[in-house]
């Protein structure tokens, strides 16, 4: 249950309102007003749960070092109790008090990638609660860049867990709407910034290891880490085109069900034309059946296709845009209550990695190749 939100100025009331008992309130990006980051603040620090916008996707934060509070997260998600939480922060300091012998490598990439869509999983300290890190001995830990995010970890005093602010499974939300509609009623408070930049959640690196090893492809690249690094190794499970419950799962969320729309999704993989013309295959077997047909691909294809649902992750020359564009998009063909999505694949570079880890996931691995 909420926990009350007494303290609410009355000069917010033009900028906020409230769904099923969940706080809705406007901030702006650029300039967080702090009466707003202070309600919240205060939130955090009786144990409630506020989610917010951080420059990746929308998170539902709680006091990482308080253990009922975390808790509350993985009742509000209904996240598996296995799967261990990001703790955010809000300076580097921090990252001294929640973990034990950092590398230099770590340091380096802190200094280099924060505040930023990176996550660098560290041996964990005692101040830490076995719940946050779900019994491992270790921390992800991560600096956003979203002014937000950064003034209500300032605010609140503490470290901040926070995983996606989506119901388990789902897309993650890149949307203050997206986050009422998954969590309305089982959160205090949602600060509303708008529409996340980057879109895909942070990269995950595993420091633990002699060479570092990226667990979640994610907003900082393969390729920016290993410029900066010299020698990094990708997860199979990063690039797999199988479920990780068939490789051995080092990161824990990443062997489960993922990022799926209701529909059933197929994944189409391969050069351009060949895969414009497999789906088309599939779509007109799939209206033959009687479904009704959404068809995920990009700027330069989406005209070709003739189905009930056409939408454009964006241009193929662009895969920033493709990112920031992905998990609305998930959701919005929910919304257009399709039976079926059928999706173009991605480029594997940059950032299309992740967006190509997301999409074979919310697929459940569902994949044709063409050719
Ligand atoms: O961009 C992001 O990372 C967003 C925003 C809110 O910061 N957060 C996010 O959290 O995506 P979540 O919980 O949805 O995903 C965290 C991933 C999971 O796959 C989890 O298993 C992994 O990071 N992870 C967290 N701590 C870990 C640890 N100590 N060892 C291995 N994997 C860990
Ligand atoms: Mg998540």
């Amino acid at each position: 249950m909420p926990v009350s939100h007494r303290r609410v100025s009355p000069k917010l009331k033009s900028v906020r309102k409230t769904v099923k008992g969940t706080l809705w309130i406007k901030v702006d990006p650029r300039k967080p007003q702090i009466d707003a980051i202070r309600i919240a603040a205060n939130i955090i620090r009786k144990g409630g749960l506020v989610a917010f916008p951080t420059e990746t996707v929308y998170g539902i934060g709680a006091n990482a070092l308080d253990p009922k509070a975390v808790a509350g997260i993985f009742r509000a998600k209904g996240r598996p109790a296995d799967n261990p939480m990001i703790v955010h922060i809000v300076n580097r300091k921090d990252l001294h008090r929640l973990a034990e012998g950092i590398s230099q490598a770590a340091e380096k990439l802190a200094a280099e990638f924060w505040p930023g869509p990176l996550t660098l999983i560290v041996k964990r300290s005692n101040i830490v609660p076995e719940v946050t890190v779900a019994g491992l001995d270790t921390v992800g830990v991560r600096m956003p860049s979203n002014r937000i995010a950064l003034a209500l970890i300032r605010e609140s005093g503490v470290p901040i867990a926070a995983p996606s602010a989506n119901r388990a499974g789902r897309p993650s939300p890149t949307t203050a709407q997206h986050v009422i509609d998954d969590l309305a009623g089982k959160i205090d408070v949602v600060l509303d910034g708008g529409p996340t930049r980057v879109g895909v959640e942070s990269t995950v690196i595993d420091m633990t290891k002699r060479v570092p090893q990226i667990l979640r492809p994610g907003g900082t690249s393969f390729e920016e880490l290993k410029a900066a690094l010299g020698k990094v190794m990708l997860h199979p499970a990063t690039f797999s085109e199988k479920p990780a419950t068939l490789l051995r799962a080092r990161a824990p969320g990443m062997k489960h069900r993922h990022y799926a729309p209701k529909a059933e999704m197929i994944l189409v993989e391969g050069k351009p034309d060949e895969v414009l013309k497999r789906i088309k295959e599939l779509v007109a077997v799939s209206l033959a059946d009687g479904k009704r047909v959404g068809i995920l691909a990009t700027d330069e294809s989406i005209s070709s296709y003739d189905a009930d649902v056409l939408r454009s992750l964006g241009s193929r020359n662009d895969l920033a845009e493709m990112a920031r564009n992905l998990f609305r998009l998930l959701r919005e063909l929910d919304e257009e209550k399709v039976d079926i999505i059928i999706a173009e694949g991605v480029p594997s570079q940059g950032l299309g990695l992740a967006v190509l880890n997301r999409l074979r996931r919310a697929a459940s691995f569902n994949i044709v190749k063409a050719s």
